[in-house]
C-alpha cells in the first residue's frame, strides 16, 4: 500500500489527538465510531461526555489531592 499521502496525527500537548478524517475508531469494547469530519479531536484525557471524540472538557482541570 502506498498512499499519496501520510496520514497526519498531530499529538497535543495537553488535548486531544487530532487525526486527518474521516476515521473509524475501534474501541475496547468491539464498537466503532464513525467521523466524516476531515479533523477529527480524539480524547486521551477519558472526561469527554462524547468519548472517544473530545468534547473539550479537558480544559477543566479537576482539583487533585496535590494542587489543593
Ligand atoms: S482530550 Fe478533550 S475531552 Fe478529553
Amino acid at each position: 500500500m502506498s498512499p499519496e499521502r501520510a496520514q497526519r496525527v498531530v499529538v497535543t500537548g495537553d488535548g486531544p489527538v487530532l487525526v486527518e478524517g474521516p476515521v473509524e475508531i475501534d474501541l475496547p469494547d468491539g464498537s466503532r465510531v464513525v467521523s466524516q469530519r476531515p479533523v477529527t479531536a480524539l480524547c486521551v484525557c477519558r472526561r469527554s461526555a462524547r468519548y472517544p471524540i473530545c468534547d473539550t472538557s479537558h480544559r477543566t482541570r479537576k482539583k487533585t489531592e496535590e494542587s489543593s
